[in-house]
């Protein structure tokens, strides 16, 4: 299999990118995958806490690219899942001190020893979200089923096309069932009619996903919760598996649609 390099962006911060991450890149090196995960979201770093790595950062990508350091030598293994790598970034420079060429060239260098290079990214459609999609083939867009994280992801997913990247798929986080249910939050049904991309994994909104953050100890390690499994199921369709979907939702928020109707004037 050629190695694939993807990219993790979302329209809105703080949908959970970093989270889906840290537990994708988990998840696909415990199917036997060699994977790194790159942290893109230079200044704000935050994808070495999440997966637990923080205090093994010697070197980070900017050592490497300032001529430091090796690109090997920025690269910690997870000691507890076979297979899984990180690179992490600085946390003392700006979103523009990677340049779209440097990105192409790590992710390059990467595909020769690894399968899946999955790039964390700054949120937003300005130059940082840029110079980290510039390597990537293919990107998965988070959103959560909110009107305004919807609606900027339809932007990056423009911006995505524009880059040619493909494919582009969906991962709608952070579902809150019985809130669908009562009308009160977007159903995954809307949010694709809308966005027009493929599907490739619902995540719940799940209290585990909070303390396995805290603990940086990524779901998709050995937790059984619901979003681990969502997680999981992810990893598993990314590697071409056919994963049924788990339906987490029933009746679709109807009002709400209109509403996100509304927010898109004619649509895209
Ligand atoms: N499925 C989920 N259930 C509950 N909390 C979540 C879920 N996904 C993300 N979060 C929480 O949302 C916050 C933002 O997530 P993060 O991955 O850092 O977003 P981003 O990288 O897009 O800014 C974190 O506190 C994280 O624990
Ligand atoms: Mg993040």
């Amino acid at each position: 299999m050629a190695p694939r390099v993807i990219v993790v962006t979302s329209g809105k911060g703080g949908v959970g990118k970093t989270t889906a991450t840290a537990n994708i890149a988990t998840a696909l090196a415990a199917l036997g995958n060699k994977v790194v995960a790159i942290d893109g979201d230079t200044g704000l770093r935050n994808l070495d806490v999440v997966m637990g790595l923080e205090n093994r950062i010697v070197y980070t990508l900017l050592d490497a690219l300032d001529g430091t350091c090796t690109l090997s030598k920025t690269l910690i293994r997870d000691k507890r899942v076979e297979g899984l790598c990180m690179i992490p970034t600085a946390q003392s420079r700006t979103k523009d001190a990677v340049a779209p060429e440097q990105m192409e060239h790590v992710c390059d260098e990467l595909k020769k020893d690894f399968d899946y290079i999955l790039i964390d990214s700054p949120a937003g459609i300005e130059a940082g979200f840029r110079n980290a999609a510039a390597g990537a083939g293919e990107a998965l867009v988070v959103t959560t089923p909110d009107v305004t994280a919807v609606r900027d992801a339809d932007r990056i997913i423009g911006l995505l096309e524009s880059m040619e990247k493909s494919p582009i798929r969906l991962i709608v986080n952070r579902i809150r069932p019985h809130m669908v249910m009562k009308g009160d939050m977007l159903g995954v049904k809307d949010i694709l009619d809308v966005l027009a991309i493929d599907l490739i994994g619902m995540v719940p909104d799940d209290e585990s996903v909070f303390t396995s953050t805290s603990r940086g100890d990524p779901l998709t390690i050995s937790s059984t919760s619901r979003a681990a499994l969502a997680f999981r199921n992810i990893a598993s369709r990314i590697a071409g598996n056919d994963v049924p979907y788990i339906d987490l939702e029933a009746p679709q928020g109807a009002g709400l649609f209109g509403f996100l109707k509304k927010a898109f004037g004619q649509g895209r």
